[in-house]
């Protein structure tokens, strides 16, 4: 099932060049205020343009089809669609010649070859926005909790700009480090074992197409430290720690201190430059190069999204928390 979340569930659909991308979003209870202003501000922030994005630029008025009257959620499914405008054929032929790096080859297989291959079809990070848009909903729900992500480096360089513009003028594409840090979410959301509060954040933020990694508190760091460093000091009975190396997560339990996760993704596979790949009509070597609008690095377009992936995870163990209180 191509959907997420227990009580606030997730559903997203559309494509790349269709009519456009959507998100279906079941369990959000009445009377919570979506603000169309917040939901178009987050929308626009991950919207391309900028050096080292894509110049496709989509307006992404959102259309609250379902579920919201008088600004006010109904306590019925939500539907949101957001069409597509700027979406433009580039004359590639993914079915014949399939991209290296992208999900062209391996969905003709899964799908027989009836899935939408334009522009990635629904492997495209356009597909980003519906969650960006389901994410505002999550966050209205959680208005006590702080989550901001952003950029830490970009092939691996902190001069973001510097070299976003060197690898543009070489023809390139990079990766990206990103953070996340959410401040004020209380101690005991999660279960232990086979439902952790990271593992649901890692799955979330590792659907989003092209994230490789997730890494929870000090991470990959961890493995060189000792014990003594690693522990984070307990300051207080209610779990305030000196450090956060945990990144505030102890036994798949939030533990009342900053969740800080960090993914890295991958470089765009789409690159101005010839790629081998084979004629799936012949079975001969052929070369491929990408001439359509892409991201250089479309890591510059994700805190947006990381913010929405962490808001949509949080509200449902949210609403976990409400059900499976102790009884009085
Ligand atoms: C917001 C966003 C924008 C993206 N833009 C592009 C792009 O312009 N060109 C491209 O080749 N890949 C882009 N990607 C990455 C591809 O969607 C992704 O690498 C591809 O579908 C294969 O999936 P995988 O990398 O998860 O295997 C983008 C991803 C995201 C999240």
């Amino acid at each position: 099932m191509n959907a997420v979340g227990r009580l606030f569930r997730v559903g997203i659909t559309g494509t790349s060049r269709g009519p456009g991308v959507g998100a279906w979003i079941e369990g959000c209870p009445p009377g919570v205020c979506i603000d169309l202003h917040a939901l178009q501000q987050a929308l626009d922030r991950r919207r391309g343009g900028k050096l080292g994005t894509t110049s496709r630029v989509e307006p992404d008025t959102p259309e609250l089809l379902s579920g919201v009257h008088h600004g006010f959620t109904t306590g019925q499914p939500l539907l949101i669609w957001l069409r597509n405008r700027d979406a433009r054929c580039d004359g590639q032929e993914p079915q014949r010649l399939p991209r290296p790096g992208h999900a062209d080859l391996v969905a003709q297989q899964r799908y027989g070859g009836f899935a939408d291959p334009r522009g990635g079809g629904a492997f495209s990070g356009r597909l980003t926005a519906a969650l960006v848009a389901a994410g505002a909903v999550a966050r209205a729900m959680l208005p006590s909790i702080d989550i901001q992500a952003q950029v830490l480096s970009v092939g691996g360089r902190p001069d973001i700009d510097a070299a976003v513009a060197d690898a543009v003028a070489q023809g390139d594409s990079l990766g990206g480090l990103l953070e996340c840090r959410i401040q004020g979410v209380p101690a005991g959301w999660g279960e232990p074992l086979l439902d952790p509060i990271d593992a649901r954040l890692a799955q979330l933020c590792m659907s989003i197409p092209g994230v490789r990694s997730f890494e929870l508190g000090a991470g990959l760091g961890l493995a060189e430290m000792r014990g003594s460093q690693a522990n984070d000091p307990i300051l207080s009975a209610q779990g305030l720690t000196g450090s956060n190396h945990a990144g505030g997560v102890n036994g798949g339990l939030s533990n009342g201190n900053p969740l800080v996760f960090r993914v890295a993704t991958r470089p765009t596979p789409s690159i101005p430059r010839p790629q081998p790949t084979v004629d799936l009509h012949s079975g001969a070597p052929a070369v491929v190069c990408s001439t359509g609008r892409h991201d250089a690095c479309f890591a510059l377009r994700l805190p947006v999204v990381l913010e929405a992936a962490a808001a949509i995870v949080l509200a449902d163990f949210m609403l976990l928390a409400r059900a499976y209180r102790p009884l009085p």
